[in-house]
């Protein structure tokens, strides 16, 4: 009678442990994969330097990379011919005024005579927001408007 009992409680551990170990896995890989959909980087909201460059990841780097070279994920679904803008070319922006980044990441590339494939982002973002932008570009070509 002992060893019945034994065994009946060894298969129930066994049981319990298939039962347990595939469950517990699925909830530790779900709730994995939800928090990271809840790192939504769209939703920082100040001009404040965490969220410029959340705002920089959220909505710039699909196209200009997340080191702003240019080489986002999105870069190659473009039209021929068109490439994000190198953000780290010291070269072009310091020719470029902040005024002139700004108007190009509110009103889009096509108002500025660039391709329309630069979206425009008034009303997604705030001007707090996208003044932010382009100090982050600064910081990425680690260059001013020079004359
Ligand atoms: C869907 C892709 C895409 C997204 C998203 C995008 N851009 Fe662009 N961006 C482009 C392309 C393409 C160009 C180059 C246009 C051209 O060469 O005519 C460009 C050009 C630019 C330029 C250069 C303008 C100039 O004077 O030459 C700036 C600045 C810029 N983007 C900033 C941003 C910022 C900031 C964000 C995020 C808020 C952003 N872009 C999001 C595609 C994108």
């Amino acid at each position: 009678m002992k060893v019945f009992n034994l065994n009946l409680f060894r298969k129930c551990i066994i049981v319990l442990f298939l039962i347990c170990f595939p469950v517990g896995t699925i909830y530790l890989i779900n709730r994995a994969e939800a928090q990271e959909a809840e790192k939504d980087y769209t939703k920082s909201r100040s001009g404040k330097k965490d969220d410029i460059k959340s705002n920089y990841y959220g909505y710039c780097s699909p196209c200009h990379g997340d080191t702003g070279k240019g080489d986002g994920p999105l870069a190659e679904t473009l039209e021929q011919g068109v490439e994000p803008r190198d953000h780290t070319s010291a070269e072009y922006f310091s020719q470029k005024t902040d005024e002139d980044i700004f108007n190009v990441i509110k009103f889009g590339g096509a108002k500025a005579g660039f391709s329309e494939a630069m979206p425009p982002f008034d009303g997604q973002l705030s001007d707090d927001e996208m003044h932010g932008l382009v100090k982050y570009i600064r910081i990425l070509c680690k260059c001013k408007f020079k004359k």
